[in-house]
């Protein structure tokens, strides 16, 4: 392991989640009142809500697909009943169906933000910088699935990335198990957790606000007099 590979796969995930960590923590203290996604609906709506609702149809299953195949053991899985065959098919099918849903919706949304006048004089460098962020992010993730999983069919995410991905936070960090990773895979990830070190100082901000205590309050009850 050369000090470059110790660097990507050990200093640079270490760097990334540690400023998510401390910049959430500091943008609540000192930036609160601008803790949001500014809206630009009241500027164009049709594009912006068919491309958030894709974006967003998108994202939730391929999230739960990263927890899945990065937190889960192979060895589990089989406990399980789930061999590798199965896997495989519905980490391709299903992973590529919601990731393209996913490529969608940011296609919409990033051009949106970069071709609409209006939109773009309201978006700060940081609001597009997110938007190409993500969008490179997505194509190199269904590259890597659809792409390199067929050219280098006998590379398997599961015994590299994966136990590589979950030694991080066993704080046991192993950067060898990178080391034959697919290009397309290392930049990926790379790109990945640079999103998570650049998240507090971007409107990304907005997903810890959702309001899902919306889904359990009592609904309004409205009376006669
Ligand atoms: C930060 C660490 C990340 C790691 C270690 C990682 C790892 C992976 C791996 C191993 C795959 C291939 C899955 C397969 O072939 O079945 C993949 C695919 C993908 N990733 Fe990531 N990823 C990360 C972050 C992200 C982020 C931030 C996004 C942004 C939305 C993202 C979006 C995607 C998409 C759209 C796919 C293709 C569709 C799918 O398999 O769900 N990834 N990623």
């Amino acid at each position: 392991m050369n000090m470059l590979d110790q660097f990507l796969w050990v200093i640079f995930p270490y760097l990334c989640i540690t400023v998510f960590i401390i910049g959430h923590i500091y943008r609540y203290r000192v930036d609160q009142m601008n803790w949001t996604a500014k809206s630009s609906e009241f500027v164009e709506k049709k594009q912006l809500r068919i491309g958030s609702m894709m974006f967003h149809i998108g994202v939730l299953p391929v999230i739960a697909g990263h927890v899945v195949g990065l937190g889960i053991p192979k060895s589990w899985m089989h406990a399980l009943g789930i061999n590798d065959h199965m896997y495989h098919i519905g980490a391709v099918y299903i992973g590529s169906f919601f990731g393209i849903l996913t490529l969608l919706g940011m296609l919409i949304l990033t051009s949106r933000r970069f071709t609409k006048k209006n939109v773009r004089r309201l978006s700060s460098f940081s609001d597009l910088a997110v938007n190409v962020a993500l969008l490179l992010i997505i194509l190199l993730g269904i590259y890597s699935t659809i792409v390199t999983n067929a050219v280098e069919p006998s590379f398997d995410y599961r015994t590299t990335i994966s136990v590589w991905f979950r030694h991080l936070f066993i704080f046991q960090p192993d950067a060898s198990y990178m080391q034959d990773v697919p290009l397309s895979f290392k930049l990926h990830i790379l790109s990945g957790f640079f999103i998570f070190g650049m998240w507090p100082f971007t409107r990304l901000v907005h997903v810890w606000s959702v309001p899902l205590r919306y889904f359990r309050r009592s609904y309004i009850l409205y009376r006669k007099q």
